[in-house]
């Protein structure tokens, strides 16, 4: 984004329309360095800048590339109606600057989401060209058996679908748990592959993206975090 105005840079970050923005700073709400800054006609490079506003540090970022540990009942839709949505877990700001989650997971299903403000990044990472194979554990209400394992392997009829979906790999985590990879990212596709396999899932956490396990990330439920590049560098296909 190279040199901007103390204003623009807090607007480019979300904290407020410019005008607010050129209030703030006007006010000696932003400092850099320890030092208050109240000049907004002073540019400066947003490359590495370390800023402070009401006393809270901020890094500059032209993206936001995020993690989110999902809990169950948030929805991942803009327009969140019977549960709170996801940007409610975040700062204000980042629901200011579009941030908004990379494909969805359901109300109740729990575990890692990515959240980008970056409309890119959003579209190729949420293709279903990209094949970048997802984990899932679910919990299924009647016993997990070698049968549903196979019938999952081998590929199972959805209504609406033209051709059987099978999961990339299956296997038994326990008596009522399987864990699940899937390449493409269809509706509601875990529990409806479970129903038609003749179990019912009861409980659904994402545990993995690419290479990237949410394990690693230490977030518990309704914790987030930024993404560095090697982080991201995990979610590319192979
Ligand atoms: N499959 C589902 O059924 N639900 C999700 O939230 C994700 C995958």
């Amino acid at each position: 984004m190279g040199k901007l105005t103390l204003d623009r840079i807090l607007q480019s970050q979300g904290f407020g329309t410019r005008k607010w923005c050129g209030e703030v700073v006007a006010a000696g709400e932003v400092s850099i360095a320890g030092q208050v800054i109240s000049d907004n006609h002073i540019s400066l490079e947003t490359r590495g800048l370390v800023f402070g506003i009401f006393g809270e540090e901020w890094i500059f970022r032209e993206n936001v590339y995020i993690a989110l540990n999902k809990p169950a009942n948030f929805e991942c839709s803009r327009k969140a109606s019977h549960h709170p949505g996801v940007h409610t877990l975040l700062p204000e700001q980042f629901a200011r600057r579009d941030v908004q989650p990379v494909g969805r997971l359901d109300h109740d299903t729990t575990g890692l989401l990515l959240m980008s403000d970056d409309g890119p990044f959003i579209h190729t990472q949420s293709s279903p060209k990209r094949h970048i194979p997802k984990v899932y554990v679910a919990t299924t209400h009647d016993p997990v058996t070698p049968g549903l394992v196979a019938a999952l392997l081998a590929g199972v009829k959805l209504h609406d679908e033209p051709a059987p979906l099978a999961a990339l790999t299956c296997s038994m985590v326990d008596t009522h748990r399987i864990e699940i990879v899937l390449e493409q990212g269809k509706y509601h596709q875990v529990k409806r592959m479970l129903a038609a396999a003749g179990n019912h899932c009861v409980a659904l956490c994402r545990s993995q993206i690419g290479g990237l396990k949410l394990d690693g990330l230490g977030l518990a439920g309704g914790e987030w975090c930024y993404l560095d590049d090697a982080q991201l560098a995990l979610l590319k296909p192979d």
